[in-house]
């Protein structure tokens, strides 16, 4: 027999497809290519557009079909685009919206007054084109997902980085562009280059202090930042088996940070507990059965890279500051940070919780630790805040008595069940800007100012034990395995090693509170959008490429060090305008444009010399000088430029600003397609030519009207008489012709407008 599910029992629509299917047309790529598939083509081979398309691991752009599509609510909210199509998006993919990140720290009542105009948009959207929306107040919109919608062997993609998220339950999800997720809802196919693939080994056994946040937090010093870039990581090996379901999430949220394209694991009984206590018994069963072929590899495959890690021997992993590839072993965190003593070794908070670690097992562990600190009289050193990734999570704990534990025993304080402090919406204030300061947390970025919006602070990542437990030494030099905590009575306490259940006895609290259900049929909504908000704007059509072979340009800005869409497009106070592009990009109260990027020219941030006075200014300021005088503008970037989030702005800002092209070392993956979707080119350039740039000269890039796949731009500099000859630097890049053709109409939007002539 053949069986598909509802892929979320909640709505009759939206089925996954039966696992005879999905075995049959993986087994008939595999007739065609002869040889061993791992995990992970099998799950692509089976969503193929084209089943006789080329699949040259790094080599050949794949055309996929998704069967579910998330975005998240600052990707979406100033699209107008399902409008702007023909087709109804519920014929081709499941898409669900939640509003996780539009909300600060605070409680509900103030969320929804300061984003009224911003939920009202994203509802009448919802209701108009068949969208399941999650409410503020649901959670993270990967722990919901996770929650209500994953399933093992399916395919996906979501509107931001840590959409893999979704593979703790053997789901294949890849983090794609605001513009990417909308052409899927519209029907388009999902392209993207076939990626490699990573093995990852897993032998023996997690114990005592270590948990899934270390198979990541390892994995990342060995791969460090762009590691596994335009890669797949398949985990595999007995290890696998040891891991929770919600373990595994973890690992494959965090993916993002080694700049994963995604992450796969085969199937395991966790899997199937964990869909059998949410309502998913039926396809528990099916991929038991008949997807057993198609939810592992075959024996015998090739990876293009191979990593082993020994579970049994795994130490808890601190990562920091500034970089989550930066990896200190436990026993090793003391001892490094006498070595730089430019860290602030005290602790100011400790924060747990985020998509990245939300399971019932991480704070049922936590809470143990905080049961034996208050049976010895002790309670946390430092603020310790605990941000549950979803209501139902939160309610669980609740029922449960566990969230007494963080707040009453613990004195923890209880944080909304959304992004919040994860994304800079942290209202803190016992920091001034700039004050140094050192932060641990179990979230999964940490890159400068993300956390507080303040440079000074040096964000730590860990996994949850260790978080709370370090709220009680609160110092980079405690080892809670290891060291001992002072006590009033002039004893000592240790901490024994975290327990704690993997999954509620009682089952989870399956509230729906927050949720409504899509629409069956929302043609006559009307979309809710003002034209005087301040916080939506819809986007207007950028100006397609002017035909010429030449462009003269100004260079904005050689960046010089790490250059994360953070530094592009800080989150923080900056983070309501998203979806209002003029006010995020040009309003001079909220310039926000690469102010974070560190300045080659002066080691300055926010400093840059306008070329055309030779006077310095801010970077927003300088590049709006530029566009008013109508000139166009480049960034000179060095390696993983854009690495970090899929934040759609760090590409949208500087387009709306003039930029013309990013020139870099390397790129992130999400990042370059997001510059290809807006009309700007992303072009790579050597590492010895990326020296000769000083700045001072005269800028043009050349050969534009030759562009095809595989061709070569050159940038000519030259002095400031442009009659000389001067310097040649080749340029390559990575677009495809459908791509070319985003760039010469302006944008992808534009092609998709009008191919709709709407
Ligand atoms: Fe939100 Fe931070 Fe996760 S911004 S989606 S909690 S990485």
């Amino acid at each position: 027999t053949s069986n598909s599910f509802h892929i979320s029992p909640l709505e009759p629509h939206g089925t996954t497809e039966s696992y005879v299917n999905l075995t049959r047309r993986a087994r008939a790529v595999q007739d065609r290519v002869r040889r061993p598939l791992t995990l992970a083509e099998k799950i692509l081979y089976a969503h193929l557009a084209k089943p006789d398309q080329e699949l040259e691991r790094g080599k050949s752009h794949l055309s996929l079909l998704p069967k579910m599509q998330m975005p998240n609510s600052p990707s979406f909210n100033s699209y107008p685009l399902p409008s702007r199509t023909s087709a109804s998006p519920r014929q081709y993919t499941r898409t669900t919206l939640s509003l996780h990140d539009t909300v600060p720290q605070r409680i509900w009542t103030e969320a929804e007054r300061v984003n009224k105009e911003v939920y009202a948009f994203l509802k009448s959207a919802s209701d108009k084109y068949g969208i399941a929306y999650w409410k503020p107040g649901a959670g993270i919109l990967h722990q919901i997902i996770f929650e209500r919608y994953a399933y093992p062997g399916g395919f996906m993609i979501g509107t931001d980085s840590h959409t893999p998220n979704a593979a703790g339950l053997g789901m294949l999800a890849i983090g794609c562009g605001g513009m990417e997720g909308v052409d899927v809802m519209a029907g388009a196919a999902y392209e993207v280059m076939h990626p490699k693939i990573i093995g990852v080994h897993l032998k023996g056994k997690l114990n005592g202090w270590a948990s899934a946040k270390d198979v990541i937090l390892k994995l990342a010093s060995i791969l460090t930042v762009k590691g596994a870039t335009s890669h797949i990581i398949e985990y595999h090996g007995t290890g696998v088996a040891s891991l929770s379901a919600t373990g595994m999430a973890t690992i494959g949220n965090m993916g993002a940070e080694v700049g994963a394209t995604s992450s796969v694991f085969p199937y395991t009984p966790s899997m199937g507990e964990y869909l059998r206590l949410t309502g998913r018994e039926g396809i528990a069963k099916a991929a038991e059965g008949e997807g057993e072929w198609y939810l592992k590899s075959d024996e015998g495959v090739e990876y293009d890279r191979h990593i082993e890690i020994d579970l049994s021997t795994l130490e808890p992993h601190v990562n920091g500051p500034f970089t989550p590839d930066l990896s200190h072993a436990i026993s090793q965190l003391s001892r490094n940070t006498s070595a730089n003593p430019s860290w602030p070794s005290d602790l100011s908070a400790a924060l747990i919780g985020s998509c990245t670690n939300s399971s019932y097992e991480d704070f049922h562990r936590s809470a143990s630790l905080i049961k034996q600190a208050s049976s010895a009289g002790l309670k946390p050193k430092i603020p310790f805040l605990v941000a549950p990734g979803s209501e139902e999570i939160r309610a669980t704990l609740e029922r449960d008595g566990i969230l007494d534990v963080f707040t009453e025993e613990a004195g923890g304080k209880l944080l909304a069940n959304a992004c919040g402090a994860c994304v800079g919406q942290w209202e803190r204030d016992d920091m001034v800007q700039g004050e140094k300061n050192s932060i641990v947390s179990s979230f999964n970025r940490n890159f400068s100012g993300r956390q507080d919006g303040n440079r000074g602070t040096h964000s730590f990542v860990s996994n949850p034990e260790i978080v709370t437990a370090m709220a009680y030494g609160a110092s980079l030099h405690f080892n809670p395995l290891t060291d001992n905590l002072p006590l009033p009575n002039g004893e000592t306490f240790r901490f024994s090693p975290p327990t704690g259940d993997v999954w509620p006895q009682g089952g989870y609290e399956r509230t729906l509170e927050h949720y409504q259900a899509p629409r069956d049929d929302g043609s006559d909504v009307e979309l809710e959008l003002n034209p005087k908000s301040e916080r939506i704007q819809l986007i207007r059509a950028f100006a397609g490429w002017n035909g010429k072979d030449r462009q003269e340009v100004e260079m904005l800005v050689k960046v010089k060090g790490k250059c994360t869409t953070d530094h592009i497009s800080a989150a923080g106070p900056w983070y309501k305008y998203r979806g209002h592009l003029e006010n995020i990009s040009g309003k001079p109260s909220q310039e926000n444009l690469l102010i974070g990027a560190v300045n080659a020219e002066n080691d300055k941030v926010n400093l840059v010399r306008n070329r055309m006075t030779g006077e310095y200014d801010t970077v927003p300021s300088v590049a709006k000088s530029y566009r008013d005088a109508g000139r166009k503008w480049i960034i000179i970037g060095g390696d993983n430029y854009g690495e970090g989030s899929s934040r759609e702005v760090a590409a949208m800002s500087p387009r709306y600003m003039g930029c013309f092209a990013v020139i870099a070392k390397s790129m992130a993956r999400l990042h370059e397609t997001n510059l290809k979707k807006q009309g700007v080119l992303p072009l790579f350039i050597d590492a010895a030519d990326h020296e000769k740039i000083q700045g001072s000269e005269t800028m043009e890039i050349q050969n534009i009207a030759g562009l095809q796949p595989g061709s070569q731009l050159t940038l000519r500099l030259c002095g400031k008489d442009r009659s000389t000859e001067g310097i040649r630097i080749p340029l390559r890049h990575s677009m495809t012709a459908r791509e070319i053709g985003w760039f010469k109409a302006g944008s992808a939007l534009n092609v998709l407008r009008n191919s709709t002539g709407a």
